[in-house]
Parts: C-alpha cells; sequence; structure tokens
C-alpha cells in the first residue's frame, strides 16, 4: 500500500510540535481524536499525535494573502492547519520516545498507517481499548510501567473513570493468577467483580457496613476491622475531626494519652506505633488529665466529649470494640512489643495475599473513610516494606477512588502523608498507586506529579485542565484543552505505561465482561413508573450488633432490599 502524504510541515516550535498545512481532499483522514501523522527524521519515522486543529473556512481563506505559502504551489488553496505533537521514533516495530533531530518546514507529512500502529499498541501487557481514530487497533498498556510509576485516571463525573479502573482490573485479574490488588472503594463500585472472579475479596467495616454491601451486591464481605490500636495518631485525630493545624492543644492531649496507654504496655512506644491500647483506657487517660490539670479547660472537655461520641458510634465498632482482632489479639503469646506486632501482622497480612481487594468503605462518614484507609494502607507500607527489607518482594498495587477526599491539596487528612509517601518511596519498595478523581485541581499535587501514566478522560473544566497540564510531565497545552471533547469512554493517554501517547476508547466493562458496577446512578424514570416496595429498613438503620441473618432467610427479600437501599451509598 503506498503511502498517503496529507500535508506539508509549516512550523516546528517547543520541541515537540509540528503544525502543518493539510490537504483539503486529505483533511477527512486526520479530523478523527487522536489520529496520527508521521515524518521523516533524521533516517526514520516520526511519529506525531494531531492534538489541535485550525481549519479555515473557503470565504475567509479566499479573502486573504497567503503569502507565508509562497513556495508551496500545492498548498495554496488550502489553509487547514493541524498541530501535532511528536511523539517518538519509529524503531523496529517500537516507538522510541524523543527524536534525534527535529522535522524541517517544508517537509511531506503522513498518514500513519493502521498496521504500523497495530504493531506498535499491542506490545503492551494490558488490553484495555481501541484507538479512537482507528478501532481496528487495539491499545494495550505495559503492567510494569504502570504499576512502578503510578497512574492517575483524571475526568469529570460520568465521563468513565471507574470503567475505565474496572477494564484494567479485569485484564490484571485475567492475566495474572498471582497478582496483587488493593482497591479502595468509595461507593462500592467494584463490589460486583467479586461475582465474576474469585480472586477478589470484599472486605467492608464489620457490622451496618458490611450488612449493606451484602444486600445490596449479594456478595458477603470478609468483615473488616480496624482497631483502634493499630491508628496513628493523625488517624485518631481523623475519626475525632481534629484538624492537627487548627486543634493544636487538643492534638497535645490526645498524643499523651496514645503515648501514655501504649506506653503502659511497651514503655519505648510512640503515640504512632501500633502498641495495644483500648478506648477505654485513652478515655481514662484524658479523664485524668482533666483532673490534674489546674483550671478547667474547655477544649480538653471538648475532646472527652468527642472521644464518647466516637465508643457510641455504632458505625464504627470495627474500629472502637472489634471483636475478631481482639481475639488474635489474646491469642497472640508472648511480651510486648512482639505481642502487638504478631497480631498486627496477622490482621493485616490478609490484605497482601494474592488476589484483588476490594476494601468497600460505601456508606461510612468521609472522615472515618479517610482514617479506615489511612490505616490500612500505612499497614500495607508497614509490611511490605519490612518484606522487601527481609529479601522477599510483594509487588502491590493500589489504587484509590476519590482519591482528592484522601489526598486534597491544600487541606490536611489523614491519608494524605502516607499517599503522598507511596507516590515519592513505592517504587523502590514495589508499591504501585493508582489514584482516580474527578476533582483534578483538589488533589495533591504532590501525588499527582508522581503519576508516570495519566489517563484523562473527558474534562471541562479549564481549571482542572490547566492543574493537569501544570502536575504531569509530558502533557501539552493542546492536549488537554482537547480533553473537553471526548466522548465517554474515551481517554488521552499519556505517560510511562504509554506504548505510544493515544486517544482510544476504552472497552465498556459490562458488555466485555458481563458485570455490572456498583454505585450506578438510580434510574429515575423506571424508579417513579413502579410503585416502591415495602421493606423492612430496621436492621439498616440500627447499627446495634444483630446476629447475621440466617443464611436460607434472605433469598428474594434480599434482593428487593437492595433497591432501595441505593441511597445509602
Ligand atoms: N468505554 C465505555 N463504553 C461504554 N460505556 C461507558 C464507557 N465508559 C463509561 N461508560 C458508561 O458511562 C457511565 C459512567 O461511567 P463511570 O465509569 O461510572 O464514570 P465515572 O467513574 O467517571 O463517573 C456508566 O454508565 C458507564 O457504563
Ligand atoms: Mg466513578
Amino acid at each position: 500500500m503506498g503511502m498517503i502524504e496529507v500535508g506539508r510541515v509549516v512550523t516546528v516550535y517547543g520541541r515537540s510540535l509540528i503544525r502543518f498545512a493539510a490537504f483539503e481532499d486529505k483533511i477527512h483522514l486526520l479530523l478523527k481524536p487522536g489520529a496520527y501523522v508521521k515524518v521523516e527524521c533524521g533516517g526514520s519515522w516520526a511519529y506525531a499525535m494531531i492534538v489541535s486543529f485550525n481549519l479555515l473556512d473557503e470565504l475567509y481563506r479566499r479573502g486573504r494573502i497567503v503569502e507565508e505559502l509562497e513556495g508551496y504551489a500545492e498548498l495554496r488553496p488550502a489553509r487547514n492547519e493541524l498541530i501535532a505533537m511528536l511523539v517518538g521514533l519509529e524503531d523496529g516495530g517500537t516507538i522510541r520516545r524523543g527524536v534525534p533531530e527535529l522535522p524541517k518546514p517544508g517537509q511531506k507529512v503522513y498518514a500513519a498507517e493502521t498496521w504500523d500502529l497495530a504493531k506498535v499498541t499491542a506490545q503492551g501487557d494490558l488490553e484495555v481499548g481501541r484507538l479512537s481514530c482507528d478501532p481496528s487497533v487495539h491499545y494495550t498498556l505495559s503492567l510494569n510501567m504502570l504499576c512502578s510509576r503510578h497512574f492517575a485516571v483524571l475526568a469529570m463525573t460520568g465521563a468513565g473513570k471507574s470503567n475505565a479502573v474496572a477494564v484494567i482490573l479485569a485484564s490484571i485479574l485475567e492475566k495474572y493468577p498471582y497478582s496483587r490488588v488493593i482497591v479502595v472503594d468509595t461507593h462500592n463500585e467494584y463490589v460486583p467483580l467479586a461475582s465474576r472472579y474469585p480472586s477478589v475479596r470484599v472486605a467492608s467495616p464489620a457490622g451496618r457496613t458490611a450488612r449493606l454491601v451484602e444486600a445490596r451486591y449479594g456478595v458477603k464481605p470478609l468483615p473488616l476491622e480496624v482497631p483502634l490500636w493499630t491508628l496513628g495518631l493523625e488517624e485518631v485525630a481523623g475519626l475525632l475531626r481534629l484538624d492537627p493545624s487548627k486543634a493544636t492543644k487538643q492534638l497535645m492531649y490526645l498524643r499523651n494519652a496514645m503515648q501514655e496507654a501504649r506506653r503502659a504496655r511497651y514503655p519505648l512506644a510512640s503515640a504512632d506505633d501500633p502498641i495495644y491500647l483500648e478506648v477505654g483506657e485513652l478515655r481514662q487517660l484524658l479523664e485524668r488529665q482533666a483532673k490534674t490539670s489546674r483550671y478547667t479547660d474547655r477544649s480538653l472537655d471538648d475532646l472527652l466529649l468527642k472521644i464518647d461520641m466516637l465508643i457510641d458510634n455504632a458505625d464504627l465498632r470495627y474500629v472502637t470494640r472489634p471483636v475478631e482482632s481482639k481475639r488474635i489479639y489474646e491469642e497472640v503469646e508472648g511480651e510486648e512489643p512482639r505481642k502487638s506486632v504478631e497480631a498486627y501482622t496477622r490482621i493485616y497480612g490478609r490484605l497482601l495475599e494474592p488476589g484483588l481487594t476490594v476494601v468497600a468503605l460505601g456508606g461510612l462518614p468521609s472522615d472515618a473513610q479517610a482514617s479506615t484507609a489511612a490505616t490500612i494502607l500505612k499497614s500495607v507500607w508497614r509490611l511490605i516494606t519490612a518484606s522487601v527489607l527481609a529479601g522477599n518482594p510483594l509487588p502491590t498495587l493500589v489504587i484509590v477512588e476519590e482519591a482528592h477526599n484522601y489526598a486534597p491539596q491544600g487541606r490536611w487528612s489523614p491519608a494524605r502523608d502516607i499517599l503522598e509517601r507511596i507516590a515519592k518511596e513505592g517504587r523502590k519498595f514495589g508499591i504501585g498507586l493508582g489514584v482516580v478523581s474527578q476533582r483534578p485541581r483538589e488533589l495533591s499535587q504532590t501525588l499527582l506529579a508522581q503519576c508516570g501514566t495519566l489517563i484523562a478522560l473527558r474534562t471541562a473544566n479549564p481549571r482542572d485542565q490547566e492543574y493537569i497540564l501544570s502536575s504531569m510531565e509530558d502533557v501539552v497545552g493542546e492536549m488537554v484543552e482537547g480533553l473537553s471533547g471526548l466522548a465517554t469512554g474515551e481517554a488521552l493517554i499519556s505517560g510511562s505505561a504509554a506504548l505510544i501517547p493515544a486517544v482510544i476508547r476504552f472497552y465498556d466493562f459490562q458488555s466485555r465482561y458481563g458485570v455490572t458496577l456498583g454505585g450506578k446512578d438510580l434510574d429515575w424514570s423506571a424508579e417513579w413508573s413502579r410503585p416502591p416496595k415495602p421493606i423492612d429498613l430496621a436492621p439498616y438503620l440500627v447499627g446495634e450488633e444483630r446476629e447475621e441473618v440466617e443464611a436460607g432467610e434472605e433469598g428474594e427479600a434480599g434482593v428487593e432490599k437492595s433497591r432501595l437501599l441505593e441511597e445509602f451509598f
């Protein structure tokens, strides 16, 4: 097949951008999102992805003097300019980043062929979709690069982020039987994956939250316990809604109490070390501080009140009154600190067994979500780094949905430190991070700057676009401006895991894998077209411990309940 010449280079600028004038009769080949062209460059082909258009209309064109095109007779009638970003040099079927020298004005520009592209895009490990400009070409991502250099999935709500993540997860699960992935699932969207893949474990806070997950999805979650003693100072502060930058005094009281409670068991403990303590002890120690203080301190009283509310909060029993993990702690023999450390390892070690762990936090207040995620991620960090130092790597990918809640820009959250730490240092311990957010500009810039791969779906807000541009390497302004025009499920992929930067359409998870993700919007017109079904909400409204419903009793009723419980998630 002959190569199709589509235009001539007009300007080369900014190290990687070329502006070229396209022939009128070839323009239709180039107007698809993310279409590629190639130009000769030092004896090889340099590929460039079209990122911007400037198409002028006939009447306007006639009225202009096209002096700058003098010397290019064949271009005289056309004034269609396209901007393309050089993405790299063809090198035996792959694309090598960078070009040895820039193309020159006047050089011929050719359309890239399907065959060339297919060779390049098939070389990754995870097949996630197809090129938008040429749907016959499958697109793959490199697993190593995706996990070791971290990635961000950014877009406005409804653009297809969760679908994209689910497709990535499914392709990991189908290909790698011993993969190790932990998803912090803020809206319980990934729970249904468990119905298809046996290696998917759903862990949800023991008690009401877990019951709701089961009622809605018919998947029985592992009851998650995050005992208070495994929390550090910041996580406890998060549960109590103390912002360390403001509540400095309360934080000091809390710190003293936590440290003292831990030191009663292990004299060298800090306030943060996972050494056993009980919430009642914490309360007593705070009360004692109140008594020994010479004057009454309102902030201490306030702190005591907050502790009482924490103790009373039935949804947080999985933190304040865990049953299973208490048994584990009591069963471990030996002296402190070994006893605590051993119990800690047993409680959280389960997260690191091969498979996908969906930590379903939907239904919890966001402070509790953040503290829970922080504690879990810290434990993952501690266990993995220790294991690596002992010569046993446990490569683990951590994906965080609604990451702006956990690592916000310019605001404190208990999970921010550990997420930034994973982003900065995870690579050397084999901890990969994937952050998903619909509010890129509210997401920690530190975090975003560490993400080597950008998966950006439709993003209309110019401030979000600008923020993405300033936070990510390898991204040019013209690319992010194009993000507002993407269709649902379409994404611009750029960075380390991309064999070639591309605009692709992710597979539709539901039709490809036959599973419907959770957390979907209600179908209003359907709901309003039929009478509501009566259900007994009591077990879901009251947080008291209740025996699990007998397995046989649920049946139909369980399914019916689930429909009306959407609002809880
Ligand atoms: N690649 C795709 N192909 C077809 N439908 C998609 C695709 N991506 C998303 N959708 C649909 O669009 C809707 C929103 O997707 P979702 O992934 O929940 O968006 P987000 O997580 O960005 O809010 C869902 O109904 C989903 O099924
Ligand atoms: Mg989503």
